[in-house]
């Protein structure tokens, strides 16, 4: 199939969720799905829809709202999971199912405890199966990359021959590299016959951090979709950087004769956004969207980019979506100045979400010499968790004796959805510690931290700190995030954050369960 771009394929809302530690709330996955339709990401994997109720919540309610990018769920090759994601895309304006099977021996054996002809057959009746639902179907079979290369030929031959529209090679453990995977690539064009009635696809994880490097590979050797994630995201150490495999192709047209319909100046408010409602960081040093990512120190670079910018930078950084600091905020500013430095960071504000924000960001600059365009984004984060989860728990205030002579005390008062406020007392080994122990005095709800993590969102010693918690409860984990000049009061809207989003992702897997029960009876 010729084509001029190379297709965009995201999936932080499928493989990014596999991230240990992630989950996401069905709001959560829907704002990060209207950034990518900003991206102009060609399709998004918006979930899995067999695999819970919660999950088909998710496609289903991204399949009706977003219209533009193609919406695909995965299925494994089995009748009731085709079913399930045709269910929940059925309304989507571009629906497309997205089918796999393993097919490499190991996987066969071990997992599978199939042989070679069954599984062929499997992957052959589960595309029929699709294309009886959707024109747009792709087929992937697992662990590609150690499958006999004569048998995955064979197998995608027979797939494309059943009504595969997009076939996907994926790199399921990231254990090929670049040279080799370009001929795999390159050995489908040689060897299937019918190849040129799909469009190859490669799917690239990264643990051996070749996941971008493989992707670009098997570009030059023919495949003309990309999958991955913003920021990295997905299983174990995560799949190919759909920013850096983005700027891979755009930076370098010149070598790859190709590429992209991506709307590059949306990568860092994309980055941000993915890592402020996964909860994950990002790196400082991280290709493209890390804070350090252009970013000259030594003397040498600095004098020359001072004389010629392209000395020591290929890319431009507002390509990407860094943005300027023309405008500096601090507390004698007003609300036009705020309006325009919210604007320079991709925000579009209502006079009354203005004026909501022009009071925070007053808060703030009193706290706050000067107020960056990354204080903002950090300040409008906190905003939207604070309306996300509306029907649990906010701070309300927060008050810590500690020291080196005596025990740590904090009293903590919390208000519910209700109105009520409760205030608890506790101590603890640390600030945080007897914080997190008062709120577990209001909240009264059993769960573990396992995680906390302190972030400083700009440079200086009255700098915000982003607080990043995570909490376990039945073998679920759940992230929360917080942000405040003081980190004892950022930690503790991060915690409670992390429980709100642990009882909102409760109720809404209970209300998709009992859908689910009475759409069956
Ligand atoms: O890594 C993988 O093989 C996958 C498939 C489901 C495409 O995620
Ligand atoms: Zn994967």
């Amino acid at each position: 199939m010729a084509q001029d771009k190379v297709v965009i394929f995201d999936t932080t809302l499928r493989d990014g969720e596999q991230s240990a530690g992630a989950g996401l709330t069905v709001e959560e996955k829907l704002r990060i799905a209207r950034q990518l339709d900003r991206l102009g990401v060609d399709v998004i994997e918006a979930g899995f829809a067999a695999s819970s109720p919660g999950d088909f919540d998710a496609v289903r309610t991204i399949a009706r709202e977003i219209r533009r990018p193609v919406i695909c769920s995965l299925a494994r090759a089995v009748p009731g999971d085709i079913d399930r994601a045709w269910e929940a895309l059925k309304d989507a304006a571009r629906p497309r199912i997205h089918t796999f099977l393993s097919s490499s021996e190991v996987h066969l054996l071990h997992q599978m405890r199939k042989d070679r002809e069954t599984i062929m057959n499997m992957a052959v009746e589960a595309v029929k199966r699709a294309r009886g639902y959707c024109a747009d179907v792709e087929f992937s079979p697992m662990d590609a990359t150690r499958t006999e290369p004569a048998y995955l030929y064979a197998m995608i031959q027979a797939v494309i021959e059943a009504g595969a529209t997009t076939v996907n090679i994926p790199d399921t453990v990231g254990y090929t590299t670049p040279a080799e995977f370009r001929e795999l690539i390159r050995g489908l064009f040689a060897k299937v016959p019918n190849i040129k009635k799909a469009v190859v696809s490669v799917h690239c994880h990264n643990d051996l951090g070749l996941s971008v490097a493989n992707s670009l590979a098997a570009i030059e050797g023919g495949a003309r979709q990309i999958e991955g994630c913003i920021n990295g995201l997905g299983e174990r150490a995560g799949n190919a950087s759909l920013e850096e495999v983005i700027m891979g192709i755009e930076t370098r047209r010149d070598h790859f004769k190709i590429g992209t319909s991506i709307n590059t100046r949306e990568i860092v408010p994309t980055s941000r956004l993915v890592s402020s409602i996964f909860g994950f960081p990002i790196q400082y040093n991280k290709a493209i969207v890390g804070q350090n990512a252009f970013r000259h120190s030594s003397g040498i670079h600095q004098d020359a980019y001072l004389k010629e910018r392209t000395t020591f930078e290929i890319m431009e950084p507002e390509r990407v979506g860094w943005r300027g600091d023309a405008i500096v905020l601090g507390k004698l500013s007003g609300r036009a100045g705020l309006r325009a430095k919210l604007k320079e960071q991709g925000y579009l504000l209502s006079e009354e979400e203005l004026d909501r924000t022009f009071a925070a960001f007053k808060r703030l600059a009193d706290e706050k010499k000067e107020v960056t365009g990354l204080d903002l984004v950090s300040l409008m984060e906190e905003q939207h968790r604070a309306a996300d989860v509306t029907f649990a728990y906010t701070v309300d205030k927060v008050h810590v004796v500690c020291g080196n002579q005596q025990k740590p005390t904090a009293t903590v008062r919390l208000v519910d959805s209700r109105g009520t406020a409760t205030e608890r007392t506790a101590e603890g080994t640390g600030p945080v510690d007897a914080v997190c122990k008062a709120i577990d005095g209001i909240a009264k709800l059993p769960v573990t931290l396992t995680e906390f993590a302190v972030n400083s969102v700009t440079e200086g010693i009255d700098a915000l700190g982003e607080v990043t918690i995570r909490i376990e409860r039945e073998g679920r984990v759940y992230a929360g995030r917080g942000s405040s000049t003081d980190i004892v009061v950022a930690s503790a809207r991060a915690y409670v954050n992390a429980i709100n989003r642990m009882l909102m992702i409760v109720e809404q897997d209970e209300i998709a369960t009992q859908r689910r029960a009475a759409t069956a009876r």
